[in-house]
């Protein structure tokens, strides 16, 4: 049983698939504190509810990054965490931060801090990642769930499902396909974690006794009417 620190900034839904994963039986761990870095944001709601320890810690004006990055870090700390899962962190993480949270002999020699991000990294890091993918015109973008570097959206790839963009897409219709994905794959690097199953060579990730990938609807536009 992992204990899992999950940081959110804004409406957690990330956050609550993680918590369904849990609470279903998906992910073999708990959710054992959420911090977040705004106030009123639907994510603590979502951690109320859920009865999980919510930490508001407003970051709104503060310029010393890695003071406020050994706050994070001790509220985690004082909860037990093992993984910490940025769930719409709006910050990047620092030094620091990674250092508190570097591999450990329990945790396979793994990283432990990952993140999801929209698109299917390389392509389109940093912010607004779904406007970005419309302005290039990709017909397929996706999501990526990645181990944390200090770099912006550059660790290793855990994980990445592909969504197609469509013809009359704008924005908010993308990110909604793109979040269905987002929910799916990020309990399944999470519960590869608590099994013991990723490894981390250079950059890439192992995922051992892995099955192949899904192959059906790679091909968008198909051309059929
Ligand atoms: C998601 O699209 C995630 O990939 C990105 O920020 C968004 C957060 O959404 N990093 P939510 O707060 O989990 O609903």
């Amino acid at each position: 049983m992992i204990r899992i620190g999950v940081l959110a900034s804004g409406s957690g839904s990330n956050l609550q698939a993680l918590l369904d994963a849990v609470r279903e039986g998906r992910i073999d761990g708990e959710v054992a504190a959420v911090v977040c870095n705004v106030p009123g944001a639907r994510a603590l709601e979502r951690a109320r509810v859920a009865g999980v320890q919510a930490e508001l810690l407003p970051s709104k004006g503060i310029t010393d990054r890695e003071a406020y990055d050994h706050q994070v870090v001790s509220r985690l700390r004082a909860h037990g965490v093992d993984l910490v899962c940025l769930a719409g962190w709006m910050r990047i993480v620092t030094p620091t931060f990674l250092d508190a949270f570097g591999p450990t002999a329990a945790g396979k020699d793994c990283p432990r801090v990952m993140n999801v991000h929209p698109s299917l990294l390389p392509s389109f890091p940093g912010l607004h990642a779904q406007r970005q993918a419309l302005h290039y015109g990709v017909r397929f973008t996706g999501c990526t769930v990645h181990f944390v570097d200090p770099g912006t959206d550059t660790g290793p790839v855990i994980v990445q499902a592909a969504v197609p963009v469509l013809q009359g897409d704008d924005e908010a219709a993308l990110s909604a396909r793109i979040l269905v994905e987002e929910h799916r794959i990020y309990p399944l690097a999470v519960q590869w974690y608590a099994e013991g199953r990723l490894e981390v060579h250079g950059r890439r990730v192992r995922l051992r006794d892995a099955a192949g990938p899904m192959l059906d609807g790679v091909t968008n536009p198909s051309g059929d009417r």
